[in-house]
């Protein structure tokens, strides 16, 4: 389905009119359209101020709302505002209300406090938005649904207890594959009956890893379940074409995001880097990356920051051109909707001190202008990019079950943060200017020329056949430490490392892992590794890349390959791991987009467009290829031979009429 409407990308933010007076509004509608806006986020947290008492309905002041935002031509992404029950609810009904591991009660005073397994919060939040959907699904205003915000809610409650059981019923049918899946015969944890089955609850000592994975799983689940009733009810009552999202936390644990993605029709993030991170632009085209690989196609940039969130210890504004770059990299990536949290800046509450688009500065503030500024350009760039791809030949392997296995403990290293290692690999290869989707571990892998997993500790057998068929197919594999050793229960594979792997890569034998201190180093020759090493011995005939240098492992492969299937046992410092990437990547005939692209550049093509997004501060020059001439969309400036971008600065180049084909 498509995101964009009447062919323009969307831009706009969540709009919270219930904090406001009414007289706010028409100011706030005056100043959307100067700004470009072309939908807003309206209910996310509105459920109290349209059921202020059980049962009662106050619709009166949407119906003005929305009728007020149609009459500008602003349109309405409208959410369920069931990520934040009212307080009487968990009043007259403390069951809605979730426990934490220690049985403690999660209160209201903030958000979402429900449990998402309790019957009486599932009605009135199915309630509140079928009436919703009732009265407004034909609005002409409605142009998206939005359920829910940010599912991300634990609860090992009661009736958090019996659904979980249900869950392992349906999965296990028999307590006796709940026992051979668990492996309870480990520390006399056999459940002989399905009340001895709970959450992992705070207990004495480590926890059964096979247990808490399940529990992972079954949350994903049930939250999930909540999503999917609200969306079917959303869709009874409103027209084929308008389409149901939620929105995402980027590379966020508790989701399987993967599984989530295919039961949305427009796939949406909340994405706010750090605008101090050195790295932030990479964080973002990695979180980019993600969300489209998900979409497989358009998505949606739900929410960022026009300045300071207000939750990290220190919250730096955005300096000028920063939030105009991060918005054109997202549109360069692939999203046909660019929205904030929020629009207008709230004077009460936990986030007034977060920005908006109409900061406490207001209309004349710079960061109300970059704004606008933003707004116009996405306008002038709609009929170019919407609907369109970003092609490329490489995926990133990422998978939540293998994510919440690998991260327990009792494993050999607290120090390897799976999230840390994915961004590592990922920076890579947008250090080497290449542009990467992800992948789940079981997908169909053959469009891509190269496939890297940074690590997959879990892999399915299914998971297994399909990295070794892909080799077999022509493919090209490059694999990081501590992957394939356990399978879909979380078992340790006999050997260390599933035997298909081991053979694949030319691994004879695991002896040990390595894991490595903070800022431990282990060399390797040509580079440093960190993190992680592994005793490995080679199968006879099978290239050593590198090998260990000193220390323990002197003289056992560091890095070793047969074919196109190639495995790191450590994870090779920035420069080390960008190089080796880009090698491996040039050696299957993928390269960016541009030869001699200086750091700090990305280049990305979206559809029949280069765009060149610099990241860092100085002025700096990018070589065009030679005879070719281009036209700035934005600027409409003419570049022959070399393009000059300032800080932050960005070019959106089409090829001039004259030349052939796409940028
Ligand atoms: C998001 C959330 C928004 C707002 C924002 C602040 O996680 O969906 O409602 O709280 O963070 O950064």
């Amino acid at each position: 389905m498509t995101i964009a409407h009447e062919g323009r990308l969307l831009f706009g933010g969540d709009y919270n009119p219930e904090q406001w007076p009414e007289e706010v509004w028409a100011d706030d509608a005056r100043l959307m359209k100067e700004a470009g806006v072309t939908s807003v986020t309206v209910g996310v947290f509105a459920w109290a101020r349209i059921e202020p008492r059980p049962g009662a309905r106050e619709f009166g002041w949407l119906d003005r709302l929305l009728d007020l935002l149609h009459a500008h031509g602003i349109g309405v992404v409208l959410a369920t505002p069931t990520a934040s029950p009212p307080p009487w609810l968990g009043r007259l009904h403390p069951e809605t209300l979730p426990r934490d591991e220690d049985g403690r009660t999660v209160w209201w005073g903030s958000r979402q406090q429900f449990a998402h397994s309790s019957a009486v919060y599932r009605r009135h939040a199915a309630a509140i938005t079928e009436d919703l959907a009732v009265r407004y699904g034909r609005h002409p205003a409605l142009r998206m649904w939005h359920i829910n915000n940010e599912y991300c809610t634990f609860d090992y409650g009661d009736e958090a207890a019996r659904a979980f059981r249900d869950w392992l019923r349906a999965k296990y049918d028999t307590l006796d594959a709940l026992n051979a899946a668990w492996g309870t015969a480990f520390w006399s944890q056999h459940v002989e009956t399905w009340e001895d089955v709970i959450p992992p609850r705070r207990a004495q000592y480590l926890r059964n890893p096979a247990q808490l994975l399940d529990f992972r799983r079954f949350t994903s689940d049930a939250l999930m379940e909540c999503y999917v009733a609200e969306r079917d009810l959303v869709r009874r009552h409103s027209p084929a074409h308008i389409p149901v999202t939620t929105n995402f936390m980027p590379l966020w644990v508790g989701q399987d995001a993967w599984a989530w993605a295919a039961q949305e029709d427009v796939v949406s993030v909340d994405v706010y880097p750090d605008p101090r991170d050195p790295l932030g632009g990479q964080y973002n085209a990695m979180i980019a990356d993600m969300t489209r690989s998900q979409a497989r196609g358009p998505w949606m940039l739900m929410e960022q920051a026009a300045g300071p969130v207000n939750w990290r210890g220190v919250n730096h504004p955005k300096p000028a051109g920063l939030n105009r770059l991060w918005s054109l990299q997202a549109v360069a990536r692939g999203a046909d909707a660019v929205c904030y949290f929020q629009w207008r800046q709230s004077r009460q509450g936990a986030e007034k001190f977060h920005s908006g688009m109409l900061g406490h500065a207001g209309e004349e503030g710079r960061s109300f202008a970059e704004v606008k500024r933003i707004g116009a350009e996405l306008a002038q760039l709609s009929s170019e990019v919407t609907g369109t791809q970003v092609p490329s030949q490489i995926a990133v392997l990422h998978d939540w079950h293998s994510w919440w296995a690998g991260t327990q403990d009792g494993r050999p290293s607290t120090r390897v943060v799976y999230e840390d290692v994915v961004r590592a690999w990922h920076r890579a290869l947008w250090e080497a200017h290449l542009t990467a989707d992800f992948a789940h571990p079981e997908h169909d892998l053959s469009a891509y020329e190269v496939v890297v997993v940074p690590q997959l500790y879990l892999l399915t057998d299914a998971a297994v056949e399909n990295l070794v068929a892909y080799v077999r197919g022509g493919g090209t594999l490059v694999c990081g430490f501590f992957t394939g050793t356990a399978d879909a229960d979380d078992r340790v594979r006999p050997g260390g490392m599933d035997a298909r792997l081991r053979e694949l890569f030319g691994i004879r034998t695991v002896h040990e892992w390595w894991p490595l201190e903070d800022r431990e180093t282990v060399d390797c020759g040509e580079f440093a590794g960190t993190l992680w090493s592994e005793e490995l011995t080679a199968a006879p005939g099978v290239e050593v890349v590198a090998a260990y240098r000193g220390g323990d492992l002197d003289g056992l492969p560091a890095v070793l390959r047969r074919g196109r299937a190639w495995y790191l046992s450590t994870l090779p410092e920035p420069p080390a791991l960008r190089s080796l990437l880009a090698n491996v990547a040039a050696g299957a005939d993928v390269r960016p987009p541009l030869s001699g692209l200086p750091a700090g550049v990305e280049a990305v093509r979206r559809g029949g467009l280069l765009f060149l997004l610099h990241h860092g501060r100085g002025d700096v020059t990018v070589t065009l290829p030679d005879g070719t001439a281009y036209r700035d969309v934005l600027s409409g400036a003419a570049h022959t031979g070399s393009v000059t971008l300032g800080r932050f600065g960005v070019a959106v180049l089409a090829r001039e009429a004259r030349g052939h084909g796409a940028a």
